[in-house]
Order: structure tokens, then sequence, then C-alpha cells
């Protein structure tokens, strides 16, 4: 029998994953992707952008690079995080195969066997798979309306310090959740700066999704925590281009203070050496050009036009007893049904009537609470959630009327 390490034998396919693979027949309305819209992909400008390279930046993009990233990409990187006020004379950039490759690195940067970290519940899924690769015993903390629950948050490190188990970190994602569609507060960040710093406790802020607002740009809720922390609390930043330009490239980025850099450094250099050369290439003239920041206004309007579609059509055809939070970015609504409702039975009929979504359970960390849905707006035209929505609905009233 094939003997696998400890680690990964607890690393299954969920009964979601299975559901899923039933799920991608032809004509079927898919409201279950986090990915960014098929057809809003920028690719005349990553067309023009490859027909201009020059002999030397293609030699460049397809060699090795510094493990921390292209320098040239290191500076263009800065300049577009300084501009949106992330502390970028402080803290140090690496560039990584996705952010989802940051979480991985700090994970195996703090986490020993059993150690204790705290999530967000919901929780991010990917997140959450590179924790449980590392053993760590995962705590989660609810979330509302404005954030992660301060006093929960507060009585559970407390209960942690008392039995000597200080968290290693608190993993977040504040700015529109994945997949709770939640934008923290300005207040909620900084309540949450307070409590973390006086317990000496480092935050991961996730912040994948925090070009896509659909508001004014510079609205406080948007603050990243890591610029408001200063030196009272070590926050470790990630970010991503796949929402920006597209998964694809497979890019992100990691910004630290200098003490977790260079063991992080260390930790990339044993994972892939260094990042695709030729997608950083292409994501450096893309930001140096500026193009970033059209490409970003006409996104933001796309996915704002999908966004009030779906709100629209819920409002119109969802049950009263279902709870949910108008996004104010980024790709998700979580829809929150009473207590003992099985969205994935839910999730089962809705396939079979043609449409497909996450059903909750996939981003409890506990792997237990099933009465949520997540429903993206992200890759599906506004004519097509017009058409998909009723159905959820019907699926979904089918259910509480049983019940
Ligand atoms: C909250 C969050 N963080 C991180 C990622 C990882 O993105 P990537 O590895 O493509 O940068 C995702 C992807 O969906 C996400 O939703």
């Amino acid at each position: 029998m094939t003997r696998f390490a400890k680690s990964v034998e607890a690393l299954r396919a969920s009964q979601i994953r299975d559901l899923m693979s039933l799920a991608t027949r032809p004509g079927i309305i898919s409201f279950a992707g986090g990915m960014p819209g098929n057809d809003l992909f920028p690719l005349k400008y990553i067309d023009k952008i490859t027909a201009e390279l020059t002999e030397r930046e293609k030699q460049v993009a397809m060699q090795y690079g510094p493990t921390t990233g292209l320098p040239q990409l290191l500076e263009s990187l800065s300049e577009f995080l300084k501009k949106k006020g992330l502390p970028v004379e402080s803290h140090k950039l690496i560039i990584t195969t996705g952010s989802l490759q940051a979480i991985n690195i700090l994970a195996k940067a703090f986490v020993d066997i059993n150690d204790d970290i705290i999530v967000e519940n919901p929780s991010f899924i990917g997140a959450l798979s590179a924790f449980k690769s590392y053993e760590a015993n995962i705590n989660s903390c609810g979330l509302d309306d404005e954030g992660i629950i301060i006093d929960d948050l507060k009585n559970m490190i407390e209960s942690l310090e008392a039995q000597n188990r200080k968290p290693k970190f608190v993993y977040i994602t504040p700015t529109f959740h994945n997949p709770a569609g939640v934008l923290y507060t300005y207040r909620r960040r900084k309540q949450l700066v307070e409590l973390l710093a006086g317990h000496d406790i480092p935050l991961i802020e996730d912040d994948a999704y925090g070009d896509l607002t659909f508001e004014s740009t510079d609205s406080a809720d948007l603050t990243p925590i890591v610029s408001m922390a200063g030196n009272s609390l070590e926050v470790c930043y990630t970010g991503s281009f796949s929402k920006i330009i597209g998964p694809g490239l497979r890019l992100g980025w990691m910004l630290v203070p200098p003490t977790i850099y260079r063991k992080c450094e260390l930790i990339k250099q044993a994972f892939d050496a260094c990042s695709p050369s030729y997608t950083q290439v292409l994501a450096d003239k893309f930001l140096r050009s500026g193009v970033i920041y059209d490409y970003l206004a006409e996104i933001r309007v796309e996915y704002k036009k999908r966004a009030k579609e779906m709100i629209k059509q819920l409002e119109e055809y969802l049950p009263k007893e279902v709870k949910w939070v108008k996004p104010r970015g980024g790709f998700y609504i979580w829809l929150r049904l009473p207590e003992g409702v099985n969205s994935t039975e839910i999730l089962k009929d809705a396939i079979e009537q043609g449409v497909v979504f996450v059903s909750g359970k996939t981003f409890d960390p506990e792997d237990n609470a099933d009465n949520a849905i997540r429903v993206s707006y992200c890759n599906t035209d506004v004519d097509t959630i017009a058409r998909g929505i009723p159905i959820v609905a019907k699926a979904i009233k089918e259910h509480l009327k049983n019940k």
C-alpha cells in the first residue's frame, strides 16, 4: 500500500468537488466559479504588449529570474501599491506564483503541527486547504456585516492564551470577502488592529479583490489594514494579479515586514525558485504603461452591472427567510439560509434544473454548517443571471417548504 505522509493523508476531495464535476455539462448556468469573466480579459492590451517585446525582453521572459521577483516588476508594482496607500517603504515585496502561494509560504513560515491559528467563518477554501496541509489547528470566528466579530475574536484569543496556545496568526479577507462578500468597515478594521496589537499576534491580510470596488476608490472602508497598523502589529499583506489581469499569469505578491521577508524568500526558493518570468514581463508592462488604470475602470463598471442584476433578481425571487448583504465590490453574494437547511441538497436540485453554485459547507473551517450558498456574478452575463437566479430561488423555496 502506498504510504503517504501523515500531513497529506487528511486531504480529501470533497463531496462538493465531486458534485461540481457533474456541473460541467454544456448549457449549465454557473454561479459557482470565482474566476474573472472570460469575456473581460484584456486581450487587446496583452496582444499589443506581446507584439512589442524586444529581443532582450523576450530573453529575460524565457529565463529564470530572482526568487523575490524581476526587479522591473518589483519597481512598477511598488509604485502601484504606493498609490493605494500601502506601506512599500517599511515593508518588503515578494512576487509569488499566485497569492495562494504567498499564503502557503506564510503558513509554512509560521505553522508547526497542531499550532493554533484563527480564521473567519466562512473562509476562503484555498487558504483553509493550505493551513490544513501544514496541520494547523484551525479555530474560526464569526463574521457579521461589518467584519469579524471583535468580541468573539477577543474571547477566542484569551481562551487560547489561557491554555498556553497563543495563535500563530489571524488570517482574514477584509475587502470583498470570499465567500461572504463583506467589506470590513473602517471602524472594525481599527478595532481589529487594536485587539491584535495588544496580544502581539501577526495578521495575514488577504486582499485579492480590493481593486474591484463599485464605489469611490477613496472610501475609508477600503483602507488596507497593513497601512493602519504602523509598528503596532506585524501584518503580512497578500495580493494578486488574478482578478485584475488574469489568473493564467499565476502571479501574486506578499508585502511583509523585513524580519519575515528573509524567511519567506528562503521558503519560496525551495518551492519554485522563482515565479514565471514570462508573465512577470507582461504584468510589468501592463502596470508601467498605466493601462491597468483604464482596464480597472472598465471591469469595475462591468462587474457592478452584473452585481446589480443579481441583486435585482434576488430581491424579486428570494424568500424573506434568506438573509444577504448587497456587495459593494468583488465577485460574491453569500445567502444565509435558516439553521438546519441543507444547501448541498438544494445544490443537487439546482444542478438538475441547470444551475450550479457552491454550497456553504465548502467554506466552513469546521466542515460543518451547510445553511449558506455562495453565488458569484463574475463570469456570467446579465441575461444569464436573469435566467439563472429564479431557478436558484425556486430550489431554495422548495427546500424551505419541505423543511
Ligand atoms: C480570497 C482569495 N485569496 C486568494 C486567492 C488566490 O488567488 P491566486 O492564487 O490566483 O492569486 C483567491 C482566489 O480565488 C481568493 O478568493
